[in-house]
Parts: structure tokens; sequence; C-alpha cells
């Protein structure tokens, strides 16, 4: 189960990613926000992290303006190694190196359909393990 999540500045293209991952087959819990009405990122990171520590999802998108304050948030939660990604190579290396539990997206920097190869070639990923495996036991410690 992936969990989304954005705020106002995410909006448009939280719905075109939700619309990508029901094309693909993937389920996946909202955490809104549910309008572009001005509302504050960390408190939606908050809610994405809250469900993917707490095992009731295993990955987490989130959107925001620039992607920025969202993987700033994200990434303050014991547990989570959230990636702000603008390209596809990142988004398969952060999960096949990093093994990222939440990629960071921009709605005002990464054009709609970057986006979604970005969603894509993460979700297709898989973490190598080995010598990463020690590397992200070190961040994690
Ligand atoms: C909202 O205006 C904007 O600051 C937010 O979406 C994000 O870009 C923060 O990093």
């Amino acid at each position: 189960m992936i969990a989304i999540g954005c705020d106002h500045g995410g909006f448009n293209l939280k719905n075109a990613i939700m619309k990508k991952l029901e094309e693909m087959g993937y389920d996946y819990k909202d955490f809104g926000t549910y309008s572009t009405d001005s509302c504050d990122y960390p408190d939606i990171a908050k809610e994405v992290c809250k469900a993917i520590t707490s095992s009731e999802c295993d990955k987490g998108i989130l959107v925001c303006g620039t992607g920025i304050g969202m993987s700033m948030a994200a990434n303050k939660v014991k547990g989570i190694r959230a990636a702000h990604v603008t390209d596809t190579f990142s988004a398969r290396m952060t999960k096949e190196h990093n093994d990222a539990n939440v990629i960071c997206l921009g709605e005002r920097i990464t054009g709609i359909e970057i986006a979604l190869e970005i969603v894509e070639a993460y979700l297709n990923a898989t973490f190598q393990g080995g010598r990463h495996a020690n590397r992200v036991a070190k961040i994690e410690d």
C-alpha cells in the first residue's frame, strides 16, 4: 500500500499520480490535502510518514511546490528515508541503493509527464541490499 499526500502546491500533481497508480494497479491511501486551499506541508508529511512507520503502508509519495519542504519534514521522522527526486535515474537509484521509503516531488519544478515516469521508475526499482544495507543501517543509527 502506497501512502500519498500533498499540500496545495502539489495538489494537481498528486491527482495525476493517483490516476497513474490506479492504471498501474497499485493500492494507495490518500492523506490529502483535498483541495488547492492553503495548508502546511509538514502536517501532511507527518501523516504519510506515520502510515509508513506503523506499517499501514510500505512506501510514500509526497508532493509540494518544490518537493523540498516535504522532504525536510519527512526526513525528521525516524525510520523515514525520503528522497527529493527530479529525474528517473535518481528515482531508481534511491530505491536500489538508499532503500528510500518516500519520494518527494515538486509540482512547480517537474512537469507532470516526467513526474509520472519518476514515480514509475521508483516503484519498479528494488533495493539491492548487500553493501548498501550496511550503509542504510548507518543512516538509521
Ligand atoms: C507552498 O507555497 C510551498 O512553500 C510548498 O508547497 C513547498 O514548495 C515547500 O517546500
